[in-house]
């Protein structure tokens, strides 16, 4: 693999300087393109030394507000920094800082969340508006002056490539072992010049280890060395333990019956830490020689590639806890053959999750009982994260899984109601969801069948009696009898919470 040196090339030496001074190149208005893709790879100087500039503005009683695009979600001293100090007027495409999200639902900051894959065709479509700074964090620079990508690739080559200017975080805490890891693939094009992507396997390469950099854009550099940020995983308790037994027996049944190998179909897991558990369980599956075609790279993955269950993974960046970030950052030369990460046009592209036949499995917030998911809003109101890639994948894969428990908030919610107060992903692109109740496999039903298995299999004993009864009033009254509901009462339960503080 070429060399690489976290020096800047003779031709950017100049542009060496500190994170205050290369905040200072941001003016107000400003339409930011940051790298970051979950806690990893994010820029890490910059945007803290922005934020107190904000401040700063702020307290002389000049405004000054930026608007953010990321990959997907990012560390503290990115969202968590510029939200504090009122700094981010508009962000896309996918927040889970706390602070970012009680503005965003105190209506003080706009907020676009939107399919993961269609960020960067529809930054180069220019439905997004133009880009003025990319600020990108890179692990190093080649002896031809490319870029070597960090832990997370998301949309940083759109960035690099629409920006009108770059500011570069070149993070030496990153491992050098991340060179050759990645695959940028520059045959991306706008209808009607679009051709098909020519990745038929997880394991293929399709592009280049770096980004393409062009030199007269790049206003300023900035070293660091700074550790990504991710939460710790929970260790798995009973209910994520059941929900991933659940799954598991489910995947067996598939191999058994002949519709899946037995290395599986390439899986995606989504975030949190029900998933989390999902990929534990694998550690004990009969199932060998799997592969993974997703968007990141959790602990979990870690432990199956050194169990030798997982042959390789492709995503588009790392989300690894604190102890396995150092495990890898420790032994990441020893990965390097097995992990391959890309744009997150490429990771999340619906023509490969349908042409590779992905296993997707996500979380959801709740599904009603006709199998219509809420991923992204509690009491349909309150955005928790966004749908992130969860869309991407739930309407192409070859089974879309999503999972739960039954209930939240100590058992005064239930995740199986009615009538879901948002809408995700529609019946249609959710074919099973598993609680640790049990698993509605939901393939091929017609939507009052749907409903009796999910209450049946799904709903916890408390609210099953509660949802019969709903069920059995809707079919004698409801206006149609294909999907049969009572208008508003459906939306009541929800209701209830808000009023009483339970849907009891
Ligand atoms: N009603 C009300 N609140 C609910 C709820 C429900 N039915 N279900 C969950 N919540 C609340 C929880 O109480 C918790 O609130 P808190 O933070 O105030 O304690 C919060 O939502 C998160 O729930 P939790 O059970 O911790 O979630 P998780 O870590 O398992 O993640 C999702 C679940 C749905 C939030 C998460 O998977 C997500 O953001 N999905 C969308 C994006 C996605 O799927 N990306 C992956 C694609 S590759």
């Amino acid at each position: 693999m070429t060399r690489s040196t976290r020096l800047a090339p003779a031709s950017l030496k100049s542009k060496v300087m500190s994170a205050d001074a290369a905040a200072a190149l941001i003016h107000n208005g400003a339409v930011v393109g940051m790298s970051g893709f979950t806690g990893s790879g994010y820029p890490k100087a910059v945007p803290l030394a922005l934020a107190a500039q904000i401040e700063a503005q702020h307290a002389a009683g000049n405004p000054f507000q930026v608007k953010i695009w990321s990959g997907a979600s990012t560390g503290p001293e990115l969202d968590g920094a510029l939200a504090k100090a009122d700094g981010i007027d508009f962000r896309l495409p996918y927040n889970s800082d706390p602070i970012a999200r009680d503005k965003i639902n105190a209506g003080e900051m706009s907020y676009f969340d939107m399919h993961l894959s269609q960020v960067a065709p529809m930054a180069w479509q220019g439905f997004l508006g133009r880009l003025d700074t990319a600020v990108v964090e890179i692990s190093g620079f080649t002896p031809e002056g490319e870029a070597i990508p960090s832990s997370s690739v998301g949309n940083n080559k759109t960035w690099l490539d629409c920006a009108e200017k770059i500011i570069l975080e070149v993070n030496s805490w990153q491992s050098d072992a991340l060179n050759g890891m990645h695959d940028i693939y520059y045959g991306t094009a706008l209808p009607p010049h679009r051709v098909p992507i020519p990745l038929t396997a997880p394991s293929d390469r399709i592009g280049q280890p770096h980004f393409k950099l062009d030199h007269s854009k790049v206003v300023a550099i900035v070293e660091t060395e700074a550790p990504d940020r991710n939460a710790p995983f929970a260790k798995p308790d009973a209910t994520a333990e059941a929900i991933a037994g659940h799954l598991l027996e489910f995947l067996k049944h598939e191999v058994k019956r002949g519709r899946m190998p037995a290395s599986l179909l390439p899986l995606q897991s989504g975030v949190g830490n029900v998933t989390n558990a999902v990929l534990s369980g694998l550690l004990d599956s009969p199932f060998q020689n799997m592969t993974a075609f997703t968007e990141v790279i959790q602990d979990g993955m870690l432990d199956l590639l050194d169990a030798g269950k997982l042959r390789m993974a492709s995503a588009t960046a790392f989300s690894l806890s604190p102890d396995a970030a150092e495990r890898f950052n420790a032994d990441a030369h020893r990965y390097r053959d097995k992990l391959i990460l890309r744009p997150q046009e490429i990771s999340n592209h619906p023509e490969l999750v349908r042409r590779l036949g992905c296993v997707a499995m996500n979380g959801l917030i709740e599904a009603d009982i006709y199998g219509n998911v809420n991923s992204t809003h509690v009491m349909g109101s309150r955005i928790q994260n966004g749908i992130g890639g969860s869309g991407d994948f739930a309407r192409n894969a070859y089974i879309s899984i999503f999972m739960t428990p039954s209930t939240a908030k100590a058992g005064k919610i239930s995740a199986i109601v009615p009538m879901a107060s948002h809408v995700d992903h529609i019946s249609q692109d959710v074919q099973v969801i598993v609680t640790e109740q049990g698993l509605a496999d939901l393939r091929a039903l017609a939507p009052k069948q749907r409903a009796a298995l999910i209450i049946d299999r799904c709903a916890h004993p408390d609210y099953r009696d509660a949802l019969r009864d709903y069920y059995d009033r809707a079919l004698r009254s409801s206006y149609g009898k294909h999907s049969p509901n009572i208008l508003p009462e459906a939306l009541s339960w929800h209701q209830r919470y808000i009023d009483t503080g339970s849907m009891k």
